[in-house]
């Protein structure tokens, strides 16, 4: 029998949302994740630190009794973000980062930021305060291709931030392309800048989207690419390198909000996300760097330390596990790979 014992891991990205979908999927990221980095893009979106607080306040009515679980929150930038209250829900330990949407980039994201020289008080009180910055990687000029635009997100717009914030801490969210690994390797040495990467975009190329009809459940944002970038993401999380780490993006939708004429990004993959990272790791024969991606480097960028619980997993002869359809007052949501035989499987819980 093979194991793995791990300090339980992070998600360092993840979208709860409010209401009767929080309640109903809040237990899958608290069952397998100690800490997670909670998305702020609700209707309306958590701009102001009372917010966030409020938003806090509900996630931890609806954790159910005996589960123990840390939401670190993150507050929405606008073009009208005031640094002052950033700064002090940040020193207060209320806001853990801020998250850069760029304006209509995905769901969500109308009202995030149209120009990044509307919030640049903002960015030099974060690099002041040592306050995380987490961006959304992708341009939204309609005449860049879709599948170009978090590559060229890099020259157009992140590339210049850094240039005028060089001490700004930044994580590049959920990123898809080998030119955003390349980056992030040659830059994320001093550790300033880190990159998480999806389950989603470990398993699926942009394939996946259109195999035998269109796929409303594989899609999210950014859109998974090419075969040879998939590859350059499982190459770059099973480094083990300190500037990766895991953010599964786990984003629930409706079935009839992903099955519609204009389907909502969004992959939810929390009842399994642990799981298919761990295959993920076993296929490339790297699980003794699964720890780092899990478990260490994400705390060492937050500056936190790891989680002081240890976990096991074991790999169990294939079997399938389906995984059932989530029923909420709002409508049922699936599972990414729902169907697909999971080898892993979470000892002690
Ligand atoms: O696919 C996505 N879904 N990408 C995002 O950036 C947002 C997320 C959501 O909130 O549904
Ligand atoms: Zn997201």
């Amino acid at each position: 029998m093979q194991t793995v014992t791990l300090p339980r891991p992070d998600d360092w990205h993840v979208h709860l949302r409010d209401g009767a979908i929080l309640k109903a999927v809040l237990p899958y990221t608290a069952r397998a994740f100690g800490r997670a980095i909670i998305m702020p893009n609700l209707r309306p979106p958590v701009t102001t630190a009372a917010m966030v607080a409020e938003y806090r306040s509900a996630i931890m009515e609806v954790l159910p009794e005996g589960m123990s679980f840390t939401p670190l929150m993150t507050l929405y930038l606008t073009d009208a973000t005031d640094p002052d209250d950033l700064k002090k829900g940040f020193t207060e330990g209320i806001v853990t980062a801020a998250k850069l949407y760029p304006a209509n980039a995905t769901t969500n994201s109308e009202l995030g930021v149209t120009k990044i020289k509307n919030i640049a008080s903002v960015l030099e009180t974060m690099q002041q305060i040592g306050m995380p910055l987490l961006v959304h990687g992708e341009v939204t000029d309609p005449y860049v291709d879709i599948f170009d635009r978090e590559a060229v997100f890099i020259d157009k717009i992140l590339t210049p931030l850094r240039k005028d914030f060089p001490d700004l801490r930044i994580v590049f969210e959920h990123i898809t392309t080998s030119e955003a690994v390349d980056y992030i390797t040659a830059e994320g040495l001093d550790g300033k800048l880190a990159a998480t990467i999806t389950p989603h975009h470990l398993h699926i190329n942009r394939n996946a989207l259109f195999q035998g009809g269109i796929r409303p459940h594989y899609y999210c944002l950014p859109v998974a690419k090419r075969e040879k970038h998939r590859l350059a993401l499982v190459k770059a999380a099973t480094s083990g390198e300190k500037m990766f780490f895991l953010g599964t993006d786990t984003a629930p939708h409706t079935r009839q909000a992903k099955e519609s004429v204009c389907g909502c990004a969004g992959i939810f993959s929390a009842p399994s996300a642990l799981e298919l990272y761990l295959q993920i790791f076993d296929e490339a024969k790297c699980l003794e760097k699964f720890e780092a991606f899990a478990s260490r480097n994400g705390p060492d960028f937050y500056r936190l330390p790891a989680n002081e619980e240890w976990v096991v997993y074991e790999k169990t002869s294939k079997e399938f596990n389906e995984i059932k359809p989530i029923l909420t007052e709002n409508g049922e949501i699936l599972s990414f790979m729902a169907s697909a035989p999971i080898t892993w499987r979470l000892v002690n819980t």
